[in-house]
């Protein structure tokens, strides 16, 4: 079939890590006979750069165009820490969220036994660790309206807003989600003081209704945070408002061991996104030392969710489990005693792994 993408490097390691993400889809669709087409297109820092603006029309016109984006990271040191800066390379990734109507963020967090000793948590508490983050991604703190500074400047608010019809699209999602896992929910909110988590219970408990197979657990978000440490094989499906998702995903990416692992896929009304989880990570930059295998893994759910391409899918996971098992790793997730090996490295052994297969 046609696979038509569109590369979105963006900042720091982004150009790097797409670099390698590019070469193992093009060796997969080589390997299975699809026609791979890509453009590449400006978004972050590299784009204020060029035009001023951190998601040009260009670039959005690209994505529409697409059948499927795959994203590096965005975020430049000029704009950390600088209150002056008029825009910032951030504004480009709400702005592409808000644009592509990309409601759904999915970022499932499983185990690699390979890597289960780089946990900062017990391997008891990991093994089995196997849920699905699902995030809202276009409402919340994040874009509710005011937002802003009072005339003296010394008082500052964000807006939490959620309409029923947000709510009930992303739950819903969840739960068809857990209808193809272990058909477990956990709503995570703060209805105990926010009355935008009430609405969310309020909603997710109708739909809990219509799904009577399905074990619906809520949960508040504090004592979520807490849980996924304790205990991070009871989850199943979580699903959680933007801000909750942000920083309950953070979390969720070191418990299996390697933020450098972990891929996301951004879904909704338009073409669907891929990203790595991490950032941009500037100081690494060019310097040929980041991960490339979150990056890699997220072109692995572009195949299986963008294209209904499962078995192109699951060659990439089994190259990238592969590499891991054959010590072929960067430094952040290295063993002891052995030489890191570089970004390009690791995408030539899985590129190869794949061509040999
Ligand atoms: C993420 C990031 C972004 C977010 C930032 C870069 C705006 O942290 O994708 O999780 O907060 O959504
Ligand atoms: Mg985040």
């Amino acid at each position: 079939m046609d696979i038509k993408i569109a590369l979105l490097p963006g900042d720091g390691i982004g150009p790097e890590i797409i670099a390698q993400a590019l070469e193992v889809t093009k060796a997969v669709c080589n390997k299975f006979g699809h026609t791979l087409h890509y453009e590449t297109g400006l978004v972050g820092a590299c784009a204020i750069d060029a035009t001023g603006n951190p998601y040009p029309d260009e670039t959005h016109e690209l994505c529409m165009r697409s059948d499927a984006v795959l994203f590096g990271a965005v975020g430049d040191l000029r704009y950390d820490n600088n209150p002056a800066a008029k825009v910032r390379p951030e504004q480009g990734l709400l702005a592409m969220r808000k644009k592509l109507g990309l409601y759904a963020n999915l970022r499932p967090v499983t185990t690699f036994p390979s890597l289960i000793h780089k946990s900062p948590l017990r391997q008891d508490i990991v093994q089995g660790t196997d849920f699905m983050c699902i995030r809202e991604l276009t409402g919340g703190l994040y874009f509710g309206r005011p937002q802003g500074r009072s005339e003296d400047g010394n008082t500052a608010y964000d807006t939490c807003v959620y309409t029923r019809e947000e709510i009930t699209r992303i739950v819903a999602l969840a739960y068809e989600y857990a209808m193809k896992r272990r058909k477990k929910v956990t709503v995570v909110d703060k209805a105990n003081v926010l009355a935008t988590s009430r609405l969310w219970r309020e909603v997710a408990k109708e739909i809990a209704a219509q799904y009577p197979d399905v074990e619906t657990e809520f949960m508040f978000v504090d004592n979520a945070a807490m849980r996924l440490i304790q205990w991070p094989s009871s989850f199943d499906v979580l699903v959680t408002e933007n801000m909750f998702g942000d920083i309950l995903t953070d979390e969720g990416s070191v418990i299996t061991g390697s933020l450098g692992l972990l891929p996301s896929a951004s879904i909704g009304r338009h073409t669907s996104l891929f990203e790595p989880i991490h950032g941009s990570w500037p100081q690494a930059a060019g310097q040929n030392i980041a991960n490339p295998l979150a990056t890699i893994l997220s072109a692995a759910m572009m195949f299986e969710y963008a294209f209904a391409l499962p078995q192109e899918g699951s060659l990439i996971r089994e190259a990238v489990n592969a590499s891991m098992e054959a010590n072929i790793c960067t430094a952040d997730i290295q063993s002891e005693g052995m030489t890191p090996c570089g970004t390009s490295e690791v995408g030539a052994w899985i590129v190869n792994y794949i061509n040999n297969k």
